[in-house]
């Protein structure tokens, strides 16, 4: 058992607890599902840090004596993880919840329950309450770890189970995880955010910022390596501030060094970078590692000086393009890509532009673009926004057009050039694999499907604008 490493780690005497209750709910499976092993269907929504929690939830349900399906309709747990960034992810939540009802009434066995961002809003979770009487276990971001306690009370006692109490958050050590890939690994850092972007859910349902203990997170890195991964991501909301209160040694550019030390062939990635907390000695860190993808995921949001105040981004435009500036002249082949926010409440058109000029002169790899979608408990929900959102839309298209000149452009610059490629999949046609560059550009070649999961070098011949095309060297 880890010790406990600071105000946020949860005790071992709570995590026994948990032990115990998965063993009674074991038990009770093993007698109520004699000829084999009941079936759990887990979806998780939303970013990579949830997708990692969602690992640990399966782990959880592993040791509960689950097997696990991808058919909801013959599933005995459905458990849907949830994510509440925009409003349609949380409009897709509650269609599939919806479509769980006439499944119910031919089993109804079936427990049906639901976590994550969306759940730990007291709103949504009792609008579930109220208006989803089939949905048996509601439970927040909070309180994950104590799965199988939930599971105890709807199985054995026949409980409706509702846990959302907020709170600042905790870092759970030594929980069991059931990874769904072989080859490419979510590792969180950190939890949480303390930056409350004026648009954004995130630290209302994901509590205050807290980071992993260095060496924990080396020690991870390294087992997953020996044990053949050959993709390490590490995650949290703004991976910039690791370890903001202690010193530069344990901070995010040295965690980046140490686990760059770690023997065997892989590539690290991160996300995400606020550009607030961006500084130099990260890139040089990037610069220097040569384990580190050389690919930046850096979330502008806009070009404009007000919007990025209105947002409470905490930078300028000039800022965002001075790291810009010095991150390629230390890596010249350096892909950057980002997040941008159109339609902020109050932005104008001439505003917009400005986000226009910036996407012209960074040129991004790839972006990420959202029309603006009010969350409610947010500053920006109260906002006036008199844009229409047919507009907003055309000025989306604006973007996603002048994105893709920007990014056919890039491409077609990697026409005749070699590629170390981690080979991910099968493409859709056959006998085709699928790959990503260093710079998370996505590369399609003839080969071997015994070459997934393994590196391979791959020479474009044919690039596209999202899609390049290739033959192996
Ligand atoms: N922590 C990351 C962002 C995580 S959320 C960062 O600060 O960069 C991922 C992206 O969703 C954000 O970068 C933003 O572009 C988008 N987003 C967040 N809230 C949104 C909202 N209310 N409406 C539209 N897009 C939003
Ligand atoms: Fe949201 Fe801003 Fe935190 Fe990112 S940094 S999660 S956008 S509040
Ligand atoms: Fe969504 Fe929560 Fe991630 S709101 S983006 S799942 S932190």
């Amino acid at each position: 058992m880890e010790k406990p490493m600071n105000k946020f780690s949860v005790p071992a005497s709570e995590l026994n607890k948990q032990k115990e209750y998965t063993e009674l709910v074991r038990t009770v499976l093993s007698s109520r599902f004699p000829s084999g092993k009941p079936r759990a269907f887990v979806h998780t929504y939303g970013c990579q840090g949830n997708v990692a929690d969602g690992e640990k939830l399966q782990g959880m349900l592993y040791e509960m004596g689950f097997d696990f399906t991808s058919d909801v309709n013959s599933a005995d747990l459905v458990l849907y993880n949830t994510c509440a960034i925009r409003e349609h992810a949380e409009d897709r939540v509650f269609g599939n919840v919806g479509a769980l009802k006439p499944i119910k009434k031919q089993n109804p066995d079936m427990i049906i329950a639901l976590c994550g961002c969306m759940t730990q809003q007291q709103r949504v979770a009792d609008k579930i309450k109220n208006s989803y009487p089939f949905v048996d276990i509601v439970f927040g971001t909070h309180v994950a770890h104590r799965l199988p306690e939930f599971i105890y009370r709807s199985l054995c006692l026949g409980k409706r189970v509702f846990e959302t109490a907020d709170s600042d958050g905790n870092i759970v050590e030594g929980l069991p995880v059931k990874r769904d890939g072989t080859f490419r690994a979510w590792v969180p850092i950190m939890y949480g955010c303390n930056n409350f972007c004026s648009y954004c859910i995130v630290p209302y349902v994901r509590g205050r910022e807290r980071s992993r203990d260095f060496d924990t997170v080396v020690s991870e890195v390294r087992s997953l390596v020996a044990s053949g991964y050959k993709e390490i991501n590490l995650l949290g909301q703004n991976v910039n501030s690791y370890n903001k209160e202690l010193t530069a040694d344990r901070q995010f550019p040295a965690l980046l060094r140490a686990i760059n030390e770690i023997e065997g062939e892989f590539i690290i990635r991160f996300m995400t970078s606020h550009p607030k907390d961006c500084t130099r000695d990260l890139i040089e860190a990037m610069a220097d590692c040569k384990k580190v993808a050389k690919h930046l995921h850096l979330p502008v949001q806009s070009g404009n000086n007000r919007v990025l105040s209105e947002m409470n981004r905490h930078y300028t435009r000039e800022k965002y393009l001075s790291l810009i500036e010095y991150a390629y002249e230390l890596m010249p082949e350096l892909s950057i890509t980002s997040d941008i926010i159109v339609g902020f409440p109050g932005e104008t058109y001439d505003e917009f532009k400005d986000t226009l000029s910036l996407v012209e002169s960074v040129k991004y790899t790839s972006l990420f673009t959202f029309i603006f979608s009010p969350r409610y408990g947010t500053k920006a929900y109260d906002m006036d926004d008199p844009v229409s959102r047919q507009e907003k839309g055309e000025w989306f298209n604006k973007l996603v057009a002048l994105q893709e000149k920007i990014a056919g452009e890039r491409t077609s610059s990697m026409k005749g050039r070699s590629y170390r490629v981690l080979v991910e999949d099968k493409a859709k046609h056959d006998g085709i694999l699928s790959g990503r560059t260093q710079g998370n550009v996505i590369i399609e070649f003839e080969g071997d499907e015994g070459l997934i999961g393994s590196f391979a070098d791959v020479r474009v011949t044919n690039p596209r604008t999202w899609i390049v095309y290739g033959e192996l060297v």
